[in-house]
């Protein structure tokens, strides 16, 4: 039995949630007159089979569905471009996006071009589309990027892998299927890498320079949700309550970066995976606990507010606190500790604090953020 709901404040979705949800997504593209949909769905997605189950609900709706799946992890404008062109052929009306970020982001991305031809780049930034997108629904199969909730797209320019961050308000999808029977079918480094991903979220919105009291509410209950449930979901505790709180953690940790943006953990981890292809949530897992401490003298009360939202008592020193069971998690669900295991060499260093320190949501972190402070979060991590 689904639900239907939507946030109270500021932009949403409109959310049905409830295990077995995705079943309503033909009647859902019937009540809004959807008659061609494309799906994008990554190829892990499609051959778990949830891409053809989301098309047969489509079409017992009278939807006429094509699948596009031709692009992979941090999807480019290149596959957007393609994307876009299956859309035309098909002469979509909609566009539904079935799988993890990439598939969501895919989605969204070929909206712009539909509505308003180009390339990527020339969306970059906030409402620089003429028009507004085709409507947009999204089926999250990870708990992870928070894509679902928010109005920006994030695609890879073809040149350099710099990723563009591209909004709109119709870039946010109409209608969202939370269904957390789709969750368990992702391998066990999946679950474990987008679930900190969230984690990462929930902590970095909860202190930036630019939060609200709304957002800090949305943080607090993504933070009390995840902190129970991932570490129940990484263990392979198999209970529908933690993969629901892991899909509503991660939905409110992504309408919490729409309104307080991210920090210096997300502009850390964000060259790693550019240079030295560490996945995103891989990345955070040495990054954000290192920057939790770096950033004690300036967040310390944000941080307390954050455990106690979880139950978690601050001791003496809350950025210690909360770094040292991030650390735990991390531990917990094999992720990596530092980067030792990685490619890169001490020499790399200051050239990766320097493009960590141009990265857009390092202005947002609460102790100012430059290339300094980003090696200094890079040296720690070397063994
Ligand atoms: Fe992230």
């Amino acid at each position: 039995m689904s639900r239907s709901w939507r946030l109270p404040r500021g932009p949403s979705p409109l959310v049905r949630s409830g295990s077995g949800a995705l079943a309503d997504l033909g009647a859902i593209a019937r009540e809004r007159g959807h008659r061609r949909a494309l799906i994008t769905s990554d190829p892990g997605i499609a051959a778990a089979g949830i891409t053809g189950r989301a098309r047969e609900s489509l079409e017992s709706a009278g939807v006429l569905v094509e699948v596009f799946s031709d692009f992979a992890e941090n999807p480019t404008e290149s596959d957007v471009a393609r994307a876009a062109e299956a859309a035309g052929v098909l002469r979509a009306d909609s566009l539904v996006g079935v799988g993890g970020g990439s598939s969501l982001d895919v989605a969204k991305g070929a909206g712009f071009l539909l509505a308003g031809g180009g390339r990527m780049e020339d969306y970059r930034g906030y409402d620089k589309c003429p028009h507004p997108l085709p409507p947009l629904i999204g089926v999250p199969t990870t708990a992870g990027t928070g894509s679902e909730a928010q109005s920006y797209a994030l695609i890879s320019r073809d040149r350099d892998h710099q990723k563009l961050a591209c909004g709109a308000p119709s870039a946010m999808f109409r209608d969202v299927i939370l269904d957390p029977a789709l969750l368990p079918s992702a391998p066990a480094e999946v679950v474990a890498a987008t679930g900190f991903d969230s984690i990462a979220h929930a902590v970095e919105t909860a202190v930036t320079s630019g939060r609200t009291d709304e957002s800090v509410a949305l943080s607090h209950r993504a933070f009390a949700l995840l902190s129970r449930a991932f570490p129940l979901v990484t263990a392979g505790f198999t209970g529908a309550t933690a993969w629901e709180e892991m899909q509503l953690g991660a939905f409110l940790a992504g309408a919490a970066i729409e309104r307080s943006m991210l920090g210096a953990a997300h502009a850390c981890a964000n060259p790693l995976t550019r240079r030295f292809d560490v996945a995103h949530g891989r990345a955070l897992a040495i990054t954000l606990p290192r920057v939790v401490r770096w950033n004690a003298s300036s967040a310390r009360d944000a941080y307390r507010d954050l455990l106690g939202a979880a139950g978690i008592p601050p001791g003496d020193d809350p950025a210690d606190t909360l770094a040292s069971r991030l650390d735990a998690w991390v531990a917990m669900a094999a992720l990596p500790q530092d980067l030792a295991g990685e490619s890169l060499h001490v020499r790399d260093l200051p050239a990766l604090a320097e493009e960590a320190s141009a990265e857009w949501t390092g202005r947002f972190n609460p102790r100012p953020f430059d290339a300094a402070g980003a090696l200094a979060v890079y040296r720690s991590a070397v063994a």
